[in-house]
């Protein structure tokens, strides 16, 4: 039997191995998935051990993604440009990392047959999410990517980074309270609505759908995104398309998204 776990701090919540177990039945791969919690100071032993203990596959959560992402051997470019591990296997005696965060958005969207194909898209927020997705997002053909910060020149600074992974999309920065103008999504990666807090849309601002990355919370974002008849959605299609895309980069097949419900 093939052995998988998440790893985190807090874990007790995770819907990994729910989700991870339901692929596998569909696919009949023999496998177990567990939650491991990592104490806040020994995430670097408890994904040795995992390994030592001929573990085959660790997802990596919050707060670990980049201490994971440093420890690896070997990266793939995604893995790279998000600075952030979520995906880790040993092969060759190598510590390998990938990050399928930013591939789960994109298949989300596609699931809910939403077109990034030469679009305008604008991602609210600069931190770790929003920095997993944007590589992700213009190899799918976004024409134009506009991050969007309270503090604008840690957006500059994400944009520095990405530029060098980036060929035929157009990056850009504003500060949130300049939002203006037309997109034909926005996508909400600010921890704003984990915080309770809201971010206020101005009405010059216009979108087509709406995508919020937190899922099983209220989002305001949400809210007015619904109240402009906007089509939404929140974040538990990226969380399943992530598990799909690490559950594919371990075992080689692709379970079949449309006829599983969580
Ligand atoms: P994550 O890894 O989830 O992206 P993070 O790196 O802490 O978390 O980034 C949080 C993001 O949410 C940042 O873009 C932050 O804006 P600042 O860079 O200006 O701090 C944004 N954010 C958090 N709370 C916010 C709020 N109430 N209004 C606007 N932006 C907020």
């Amino acid at each position: 039997m093939k052995q998988f776990a998440v790893v985190g701090n807090p874990i007790a919540h995770s819907r990994s191995p729910e989700i991870h177990v339901a692929f596998a039945k569909q696919t009949h791969i023999d496998l177990s998935y567990d939650r491991i919690l990592a104490p806040l100071d020994g995430f670097e032993t408890t994904i040795k051990d995992f390994f030592a203990n001929r573990g085959d596959g660790l997802n990596i959560t919050v707060p670990f993604k980049e201490e994971a992402f440093a420890l690896c051997d070997v990266l793939t470019e995604r893995a790279k440009a998000a600075r952030a591990v979520n995906t880790l296997w040993m092969q060759n005696g190598q510590l390998h990392g990938d990050n399928t965060d930013g591939a789960g958005l994109v298949n989300a969207i596609h699931a809910l047959s939403w077109s990034l194909n030469n679009r305008r898209i604008l991602i609210l927020g600069a931190g770790g999410a929003t920095r997993g997705v944007v590589l992700p997002l213009a190899s799918a053909g976004a024409k134009e990517i506009v991050i969007a910060n309270r503090t604008v020149a840690r957006a500059e600074s994400l944009v520095d980074d990405l530029s060098a992974f980036i060929k035929n999309t157009e990056l850009q920065t504003i500060a949130l309270d300049q939002l203006t103008g037309h997109f034909d999504m926005i996508i909400n990666a600010t921890s704003a609505s984990l915080s309770g807090e809201g971010i206020t849309l101005p009405e010059t601002l216009t979108f087509d759908h709406a995508y919020e990355m937190a899922y099983g919370k209220p989002s305001s974002f949400i809210d007015q995104a619904k109240e402009r008849g906007v089509p939404t959605a929140d974040g538990l299609g990226m969380l399943i398309g992530q598990a799909a895309e690490a559950f594919y980069v371990w075992n080689g097949l692709r379970p079949n998204l449309s006829t599983l419900h969580f």
